[in-house]
């Protein structure tokens, strides 16, 4: 099988990029990491990436708060590796228009909660995980989704249960959805590969 060359854009800890790229190295997914892009020059995951030689770059302010510059940005670079699926992994900022456009369905997020619920604008982190519990839900997880013009609103690829128990805090939970996600996001990074991904409307159909 053909590796897929992919892109990683991170914001912080990258602990996903570094799952996704074990992953690939133990080839449980046929991928190759061509660049990783930071929308912060201090993310800790940066550190991984240029350790393992991966070229990396990240955007400055500016260019972020400017939705043209920030897709001319992201679009040559993606042209430069020749992209064929961008993985969102921890990455905190909406992806301009233009990008989803040109990428249509081609472009990845990876979300610690069961969407349509717990996301949107501002849900990420640590708040994700206190609203879950102050709902009271009996189950959170994880949900690997299409990206769309909007926040956490494309359809979801996968998605996978963990019971929310009573004593739960933010962070016991946290701790009990992050190895699910660093499961799913390299799974399905190989049904791409291996284009097992067919979309029917919103359904995400896993052809076998
Ligand atoms: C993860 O919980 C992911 O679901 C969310 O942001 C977090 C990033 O964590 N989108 P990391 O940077 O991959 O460790």
């Amino acid at each position: 099988m053909e590796k897929l060359p992919i892109a990683v854009l991170i914001s912080g800890r990258g602990s996903n990029m570094v799952a996704l790229h074990k992953a690939i190295q133990k080839r449980e997914a046929h991928a190759e990491i061509k660049c990783v892009v930071s929308s912060s020059e201090n993310a800790l995951g940066l550190v991984y990436a240029r350790e393992q030689g991966i070229p990396t770059t990240w955007i400055e302010k500016e260019i972020l708060h400017s939705a043209d510059l920030f897709a001319k940005a992201l679009l040559e670079m993606f042209s430069k590796y020749r992209i064929q699926l961008v993985v969102l992994a921890g990455f905190l900022r909406k992806i301009p228009d233009r990008v989803v456009a040109a990428y249509s369905n081609k472009i990845i997020n990876i979300h610690p909660a069961l969407l349509p619920a717990f996301g949107g604008k501002g849900m990420y982190g640590r708040r994700v995980h206190s609203a879950v519990l102050e709902y009271g839900c009996k189950v959170s997880g994880a949900t690997v989704h299409l990206v769309s013009s909007d926040y956490d609103t494309g359809p979801p690829i996968l998605q996978e249960c963990v019971p929310v128990f009573e004593y739960d805090t933010p962070e016991t939970l946290a701790a009990r959805i992050l190895p699910i996600e660093h499961k799913l996001l390299p799974k399905a990074v190989e049904l791409f590969a291996g284009n097992k991904i067919e979309i029917i409307d919103r359904f995400v159909r896993i052809k076998q």
